[in-house]
């Protein structure tokens, strides 16, 4: 039961930060006057979402052994890792290497598009979670 409490609240925690992350990367990316320390806050922001995703992924993996959730027949459980699969692409292949390759606050105005699309899949991923916990 402990455990069990423990692993929740620190998926939870990890969910909290990756939430966190995408939300203050829409907001800044609608900043005007974006320097180079708002490209360093940024690159601080999107680490703390990565840390946040890796405790999500381990203990949710750990979590699903434990209860035995298959993978077999369970639609919204595969949807669900799907979509994790496709935001840390998105993070990772997208947003990152356009932040690496670039020395300036603008490249964030231009991760706009894939800020919006990063909200919209953290969100799918959350309202899935909550709704396969309720039936
Ligand atoms: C490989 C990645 C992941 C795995 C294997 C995983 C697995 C799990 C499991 C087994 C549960 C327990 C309840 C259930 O059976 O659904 C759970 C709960 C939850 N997960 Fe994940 N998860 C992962 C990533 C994520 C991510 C990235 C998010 C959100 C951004 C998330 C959000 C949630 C939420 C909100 C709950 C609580 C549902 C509730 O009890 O109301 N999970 N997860």
């Amino acid at each position: 039961m402990l455990i069990t409490i423990t692993l929740l609240s620190l998926h939870l925690i990890g969910v909290g930060l990756i939430v966190g992350a995408v939300i203050l990367s829409l907001l800044i990316s609608y900043q005007s006057n974006l320097d180079l320390s708002a490209l360093k806050n940024f690159k601080l922001i999107r680490l703390t979402g990565s840390l946040g995703a890796g405790l999500a992924i381990v203990t949710g993996v750990i979590m699903a052994w434990r209860l035995g959730v298959p993978l077999k027949n369970n639609p919204l459980f595969v949807t669900k890792l799907a979509l994790v699969a496709v935001d840390g692409l998105i993070a990772q292949l997208v947003i990152r290497r356009w932040l690496d390759n670039s020395d300036n606050g603008q490249a964030i105005k231009n991760l706009r598009g894939w800020a919006w699309l990063s909200v919209v899949i953290v969100v799918l991923i959350v309202v899935i979670s909550v709704t396969r916990a309720k039936l």
